[in-house]
């Protein structure tokens, strides 16, 4: 997909021009150089994005003019190399978006236009990959920017860190925090509408995961003299407006206030309650809402607000004096409320305010105090009151950022991230001991900020011997040491001008001054002062030549500022409120401690050392804020206010030593842990010195010599870009090493499981062959012994059923049944089989018949009827002829048929003459007559009861079965038979002689007919038979060639019968 981008010319800002994801920005690298071309090409108008690449560097003018050229752009950062410059646009330039935020995460810091989030994400990243403590110091007069650039960064690491496991709610409270202290602890001053009264440093808490899991803030000094007073055109604490305006009626009725600010004495002096810029209604909306976010109660909120509400009514407190001159409380009404909101006692709290205790020799004296004294006693007890009030939110707030679980063990890998926003280096008409130690605060982080960038940065070079032209810088220490040295020191000077016995005022202050640092080159008084200055310094007046210029103090107020002292009785009265708030500021051991507090100025020193201790400890960034000019009004770039700031911020001198110096300077341990993997040698260990390795790395990586430099613990490279290319580099290794990694890991991981695998197949395996071994030993074991047994029962195979032979014996049975069962004979005709051994003959010869019968009993089953009577009919046949008669074998094969002679071939009037009686049989014969043997054609017919001799259409004999005596044939193949008649029977004319063609079939069905089986004689050689009454015929039976049948010579009928081959 084609990279959309809506380039503006200045090449600053670069938009995904996407119809339908408009927030959605997606910058690959390749926008980002068409962001840095353009912006070269568009240098000559909006001027270089790094100072380092200003031509003409060690100009101010020139630098003034790139400052100016991007601030008429709106482009209000520019680098100096690593550090941020910012100019105060104010206006909203919509810059810092969702998409703003995006776009900066995870981009190289030089590759993109400077923004507040590159240096955002560079100081995250450093965190979570190096995982050293990062601090984020911002610095830059008031109104400058600071507390925008703090809350800018804030929300960035809210909205892009990823979000912890738990306590989600972290980050909410990170962010909520600021408008409650802000409401607290700014106010509008004539420099800024939103000035930090009080120094924030603030941590910032990540887990190992990157996500913010906690957070603590250290604030510093609030000036507090401002709750009871303003300078003309300033206003009190923001929240007291708040209150006022935002305030629902049933609150304000509550702790007994007016909804008009003018009403109070402690919000009046400014002369300015009501400022344009600010919403004090839709503000208090903010604190109220966040105030729930931090762990608020209702009823904390209750008390504290109770508190805002008293300091009100306490400004309102007004004495009179009575006619001794003490002053007496004359407002009943404050007191009234004081008294309720403050949970004090009302007798208690008024004679705290119109006396003074002292203790002297050990007993309490009670002195009245004047209209002077008491309206001083009520102002300290008023700043008292609101000071420890802040103290006390500040832990509260803290304890709800704390991480909750401090115990977990990712607690201990946490890193920290700190954000400083102190207020910044202010000088104005009057100024008095609140800006001296503002002012002395920014000295010191200008000094620590010297020393970690310039001085140390030079002095690094030298002590790795590289070549270098030092550079000159103003290095503040001088003044540091004039406000903080012991004994000569400011501090030093105010503390014990505070401490000792006897008449001190601040005058006397000032002229110890004067007597202890007159020759200080950067201090001056009315007093040492020659002519012409003199006229611009007041007597009661010190003058201070600050880094950032000239500050005029007025001492009055320094003495008394410093010792910040509350009378005891007030303190008593406080120590017993019962505001549990009030309790927690007021601690009654305060009371019996004899030992005298620290000054103020002494306490603000020490916890400035101690910030510098915590800074130094971490690794800083800086940003840089300068004020383009002193109305607040954007657009307009005072040239003489910006470079008074260039000047005193020192970029002038940082630039020449980052111009002259290297880019990027590294251990060469670190270094070559980072990129050892882009050089075979050095990849994956280098065995040698650290610096030899470096060495040989760069070679390979090809730097030219005028890149870099070898110290004599540090490679120093010159331009960002050779380490570009190098970071580049690295993260294509990077890839590539991971693939590998990935690749070995999983080649690792599957060989494993192959290995795994082969092992338990290999043991799956030789356990199978085990068994199977064991199995085929044992089959084989066996075979052995049946053999064996088997040779030794054949031996003894015709000896007596023993031991050594019973399994031979059984052996043989048992196949041979085995045997038998596969070969038993197939149909009833098939007379195989096996032979039986001689134990099993007769169970052979019984299973034999079994099978026979069983195979008969079958066969018999499926026989039809017709068939069946065909089989009986054979039957008889061959009962009866078997073996007796030569042509009997030829009849076999032929079926006998039910009938030979239709319907139609018998005529009708035979059928007539037999009337009723069925015709079962009819057979064409040949019938020779009894005298001359003259052969006739007839038809034999067989009925229930009788045979029948048909003659054409005659019946020419019938003989009754019962006359039927029996039936003769020859034991030859001819066809010729005699029916045997009963004599008696005078019908008859004697025996009949016939021949049929199925002599068998014709004499068997006859037979069967007629009952007379048994009565069919089968002649050799001749048949007597009666020819007629008294005579008796005689026919001869001889073999021959072929039939003949002749009357004989003799009067016989010979019939001479072919000889058979069967026979
Ligand atoms: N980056 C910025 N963009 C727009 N306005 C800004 C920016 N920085 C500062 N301002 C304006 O300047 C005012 C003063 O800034 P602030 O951060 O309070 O100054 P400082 O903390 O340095 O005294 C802010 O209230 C805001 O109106
Ligand atoms: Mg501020």
């Amino acid at each position: 997909m084609a990279l959309q981008v809506e380039l503006i010319p200045t090449g600053e800002i670069i938009r995904v021009v996407h119809p339908h994801r408009p927030c959605k920005l997606a910058l690959g690298s390749d926008g980002v150089r068409v962001t840095m071309e353009s912006a070269l090409t568009a240098r000559d108008r909006v001027g270089v994005q790094d100072f380092v690449l200003l031509e003409n560097f060690t100009s101010e003018a020139a630098f003034i003019e790139n400052l100016r050229r991007r601030f008429r752009e709106n482009l209000i950062y520019t680098y100096i190399g690593p550090v941020l410059v910012s100019v105060n646009p104010y206006r909203d330039l919509q810059i810092y978006s969702r998409q703003h935020m995006e776009r900066y995460r995870g981009v190289s810091f030089y590759e993109v236009p400077p923004h507040l989030f590159a240096v955002a994400d560079t100081v995250y990243r450093a965190l979570r990959t190096e995982r050293r403590d990062q601090a984020v110091m911002i610095s830059g007069e008031s109104g400058a920017g600071k507390t925008e650039a703090t809350k800018r960064l804030l929300q960035f690491y809210a909205e892009t860190c990823p979000a912890p496991e738990r306590g989600g709610a972290v980050r909410d409270r990170l962010l909520q925090s600021n408008p409650v202290l802000e409401a607290f602890g700014n106010a509008k001053t004539l420099r800024n509408d939103n000035s930090s009264r009080f120094g924030k440093y603030m941590d910032v808490q990540f887990d190992f995961k990157g996500a913010p899991v906690g957070g603590h803030i250290l604030s510093y000094l609030l000036e507090k003299s401002r709750v009871v007073h303003q300078n003309h055109g300033e206003r009190n604490f923001h929240v007291f407006y708040q209150l006022l305006e935002g305030g629902e009626e049933e609150t304000l009725r509550r702790l007994g206030l007016e909804r008009n600010p003018q009403s109070y004495l402690y919000l009046v002096k400014g002369q300015c309650a009501k400022v344009s810029s600010i919403n004090d209604k839709s503000d208090w909306k903010v604190v109220r809402k966040a105030l729930t976010v931090i762990d608020f109660t209702e009823d904390e909120v209750e008390d504290l607000l109770s508190i805002v509400a008293s300091v009100l009514h306490l400004g309102n407190i007004h004495f009179a004096a009575d006619e001794e001159s003490n002053a007496q409380v004359t407002t009943e009404n404050q007191l009234k409320y004081l008294t309720r909101l403050l949970g004090v006692e009302g007798s208690m709290l008024r004679e705290a305010l119109t006396h003074r205790k002292i203790i002297a020799k050990g007993e309490e004296l009670l002195s009245p105090l004047n209209l002077e004294q008491a309206a001083y006693a009520r102002d300290a007890l008023a700043k008292a009151v609101y000071s420890r009030t802040f103290t006390w939110l500040v832990g509260k707030i803290n304890r709800s950022l704390a991480s909750k679980d401090a115990e977990s063990p990712s607690w201990r890998s946490t890193t920290v991230l700190g954000l400083l926003d102190i207020y910044g280096f202010e000088v104005f008409q009057h100024n008095s001991f609140e800006q001296f130690c503002i002012n002395y605060c920014n000295e010191k982080l200008q000094q620590l900020f010297i020393e970690l960038t310039l001085k140390s940065e030079q002095e690094e070079y030298e002590a790795e011997g590289i070549a270098w032209e030092p550079v000159q810088y103003f290095n503040n220490k001088i003044i540091c040491d004039l406000v903080e040295e012991k004994f000569k020191g400011i501090i030093s000077i105010l503390d014990e001008e505070c401490l000792r016995p006897g008449e001190a005022t601040d005058l006397t202050f000032l002229e110890k001054l004067e007597d202890t640092i007159k020759h200080h080159p950067h201090f001056l008084t009315h007093k040492l002062a020659d002519q012409r200055t003199r006229k611009s310094l007041d007597r009661g007046e010190f003058r201070l030549l600050h880094y950032a210029g000239e500050v005029t103090y007025n001492v009055t107020g320094f003495l008394d500022k410093n010792n910040d002292l509350l009378f005891r009785n007030l303190k008593e009265t406080m120590c017993s409120s019962q505001n549990p708030i009030m309790g927690q500021c007021f601690d009654r051991s305060e009371l019996s401690d004899k030992k005298r507090p620290e000054t103020v100025a002494t306490q603000f020193k020490m916890s400035l050392l101690q910030l510098v201790e915590i800074l130094k400890s971490k690794e800083p960034a800086y940003i840089r804020c300068i004020k383009p000019n002193d109305a607040k009004q954007p657009g307009r770039f005072d040239e003489v206010l910006i470079r008074h700031q260039v000047k005193y911020l020192g970029l002038m001198e940082n630039l020449r030593v980052r111009r002259a110096g290297f880019a990027y300077h590294r251990k060469y341990e670190a270094f070559l842990q980072r990129y050892k993997s882009l050089c075979p040698e050095t990849w994956p260990t280098w065995a040698g010195r650290p610096q030899d390795g470096v060495a040989v790395l760069v070679r390979h990586l090809g730097y030219k010599p005028e890149e870099y430099k070898m110290g004599r613990t540090k490679i120093f490279i010159r331009f960002p870009k050779t380490l570009f290319a190098t970071e580049d580099a690295l993260e294509v290794r990077r890839q590539s090493l991971a693939t590998k990694i990935q690749a070995v890991w999983r080649g690792f991981h599957w060989r494993q499981k192959f290995l795994r695998v082969k092992r338990s197949a290999i043991c799956i395996q030789s356990w199978w062959r085990g068994t199977l071994g064991r199995r085929k030993a044992a089959k084989r074991k066996w075979a052995a012994q049946t053999i064996r047994r088997l040779i030794r029962g054949f031996i003894l195979r015709h000896a007596p059923r023993c031991p050594e032979n019973a399994f031979f014996l059984d052996h043989v049975r048992t196949s041979f049944l085995l045997n038998l069962r596969r070969q038993l004979p197939r149909n009833i005709l098939d007379t195989s089989w096996p032979t039986p051994p001689p134990a099993l003959r007769e169970a052979s010869e019984l299973l034999r018949e079994l099978c026979l019968k069983n195979m008969v009993w079958k066969y018999c089953r499926s026989i039809s009827p017709e068939w069946k009577q065909q089989l009986q009919q054979k039957a008889v046949a061959s009962e009866i002829f078997k073996g007796k008669k030569d042509n009997y074998p030829q009849s076999v094969p032929r079926l006998f048929i039910s009938t030979r002679l239709g319907a139609d071939d018998i005529s009708p009037k035979v059928l007539q003459a037999l009337g009723s009686e069925p015709i079962q049989y009819a057979v064409p014969v040949v019938k020779y007559d009894r005298k001359g043997y003259k052969p006739r054609s007839r038809q034999l017919l067989l009925t229930p009861s009788a045979v029948v001799i048909v003659e054409d259409a005659k019946v020419k004999q019938r003989i009754d079965y019962a006359n039927l005596t029996g039936i003769s044939v020859s034991s030859l193949s001819d066809s010729l038979f005699v029916l045997h008649v009963q004599r008696e029977d005078n019908k008859q004319k004697g025996d009949v002689v016939l021949q049929s063609d199925h002599v068998i079939e014709t004499l068997t069905k006859t037979a069967l007919s007629a009952d007379r089986v048994n009565n069919i004689n089968i002649n050799q050689g001749s048949i007597t038979f009666a020819g007629g009454p008294g005579r008796d015929g005689i026919i001869d039976f001889t073999p021959g060639s072929e039939l003949l049948i002749t009357k004989a010579k003799n009067g016989h009928l010979a019939v001479v019968a072919p000889r058979l081959n069967s026979r």
